[in-house]
């Protein structure tokens, strides 16, 4: 899609829209166009329920008097609540409305958001950045696809009052973006085209980013000591990877300082192993690599956009298989950090790939910040659905950082309680631990796993976002699929926190 920003001009052809917050239904701009019209804005709103909510539309076809083929009027909700998001989502709405209808062009006005508290380029941005991730659709296996259901919207203008600073915010937006629909098409991959070795092989893309990309095989594991993670690959014939993004953005500048460290589950298909899951819903599990996922994306999105920090990403790739090889319930294997562990559920496999790697890296980087990411329990899934992701910290400043980054990016988290009481339900007479409790809590004893292989000193979340990297419906932002959940988030997060200005 093709975007531009320009001063509010002469009505064009193709589709033209306003935005209209809650109750504010006759603004100059609508009273104007009514004029033009001949009253029928107002005969169309008599018609019609439509009083400016949040995400409601009122489209008016072939208008009368003016040069554009469609009218429509896009609810932003109460004037006083709109912020930034909101916009982004009218962007979004605009665009899934208009995708396939036939229009080629669309044209926003955004020149007089009365009322609106955002900066007139940042709302510009977003109306705009809102309708690129929408945008995207993951449609490589559709052979067949009729042309009637392909998009035909090719271009966007946003009218605004602040050309300029809507160009340059758009700019970075569409930089994160492209880091999302990374995610988003690594995501969306069935697990018989995404499996360790291609991961792996996609990632060598950042490289033209600037990004230093290093690749652990399994020889090389198996030396380094990953066992906990190798007991869940050994049960598959494809070999596991552990893929490391260097980022730089400071040109030396850090010194030596540590970078942060983000680690990501790769689980390119999660069958559960000898501990099998059930048939319906399994093919679902080609995305318990979103974890790794976000990691990869947000690497991207910040290489993308010259971020001046200094990030480090690993992702722990394996695919999860029962077959002659696989490791068995009862088995205990070595981790990476010395510590036994006891596997009485081979479907808890996530925690089993993300210890040794968050021991590893933070051996590697001495980090004093690490955050992963994994779809790590169908606990969580039950506990927050899909509208914020798990956050489990053993640090209130991390956790203030990234809840803020959340709010402010719409990649949502809430805080979950950690404790000692938790921690003991993974006692094994055994081993060091074992890699599941019991049912209750499933979500925060895996925290409590991940928390064992955290050092001193350093502040560490876990985000479980099993509920948030895909979604079975339509949103405003995307199509039903992946969602690119955590890009923007981790984005954020560096940018308010770990960015030099
Ligand atoms: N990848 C799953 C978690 C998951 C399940 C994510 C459903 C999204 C939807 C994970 O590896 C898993 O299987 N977890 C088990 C843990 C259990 C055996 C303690 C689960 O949640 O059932
Ligand atoms: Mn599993
Ligand atoms: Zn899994």
């Amino acid at each position: 899609m093709k975007v531009s920003f320009e001063t509010a001009g002469a009505l064009k052809s193709g589709a033209h829209a306003i935005l209209v917050t809650q109750g504010a239904l006759q603004t100059g701009t609508v009273q104007s166009l009514d004029a033009t019209t001949g009253g029928q804005v107002t005969r169309a709103l008599q018609a019609n329920r439509f009083n400016g909510e949040t995400g409601q539309v009122l489209e008016i076809l072939a208008p009368s008097g003016l040069e554009a083929s469609r009218l429509l009027l896009v609810g932003l909700g109460e004037a006083a609540r709109v912020g930034a998001t909101d916009l982004e989502k009218a962007g979004g709405t605009l665009y899934a409305r208009l995708a396939t209808s036939g229009e080629t062009a669309l044209t926003i006005d955004a020149s007089s958001l009365e009322g609106v508290g955002v900066e007139a380029g940042d709302a510009a941005a977003r109306l705009a950045g809102g309708a690129l991730l929408r945008s995207y659709r993951f449609d490589r296996y559709r052979t067949k696809e009729p042309a009637s259901k392909k998009p035909t919207l090719e271009t966007l203008s946003v009218w605004t009052g602040d050309a300029a600073g809507a160009e340059s915010r758009y700019a970075r937006f569409a930089a994160i973006a492209d880091g999302i629909f990374f995610t988003r098409d690594l995501v969306s991959e069935p697990g018989n085209v995404i499996y360790p070795k291609s991961f792996a092989e996609r990632a060598q893309s950042l490289t033209a980013l600037g990004v230093k990309v290093e690749v652990l095989g399994e020889a090389q594991l198996r030396e380094l000591g990953f066992g906990a993670l190798l007991g869940v690959a050994q049960g598959s014939v494809n070999e596991p990877q552990v893929v490391i993004l260097e980022y730089d953005g400071t040109g030396g500048a850090g010194g030596d300082t540590p970078p942060v460290v983000f680690v990501g589950k790769g689980v390119t298909f999660d069958t559960g192993g000898i501990s099998i899951k059930p048939a319906a819903g399994m093919e679902g599990m080609k995305w318990d690599m979103g974890g790794a996922g976000a990691v990869i994306g947000a690497v991207r999105a910040l290489a993308a956009r010259k971020a001046r920090c200094r990030v480090v990403g690993l992702c722990g790739m394996v695919e999860n298989m029962p077959s002659g090889t696989a490791q068995r319930p009862g088995d205990v294997v070595k981790s990476y950090s010395g510590q036994t562990i006891e596997v009485i559920n081979t479907d808890a496999e996530g925690r089993l790939v993300l210890c040794d790697v968050m021991a590893y890296a933070q051996d590697r980087y001495k980090p004093k910040v690490l955050v992963d990411l994994a779809t790590l329990t169908g606990a969580m899934v039950i506990s927050l659905g899909h509208e914020y992701g798990g956050m489990f910290s053993n640090d209130d400043t991390l956790a203030a950082q990234l809840d803020s980054a959340g709010k402010a990016t719409g990649d949502k988290l809430w805080r979950m309680p950690m404790g000692d009481a938790y921690d003991k339900l993974i006692n094994t007479p055994i081993a060091d631990m074992k890699n599941v409790g019991p049912r209750e809590a499933g979500s925060i004893t895996a925290a409590q796993f991940l928390k064992r292989f955290v050092k001193d000193g350093v502040a560490w979340a876990h985000l479980d976002i099993a509920g948030m990297v895909w979604s079975d419906k339509d949103t405003p932002l995307w199509e039903k699929g992946a969602t690119g959940y955590g890009v923007r988030l981790l984005d954020q997060f560096i940018a308010d926190n770990y960015e030099a200005r």
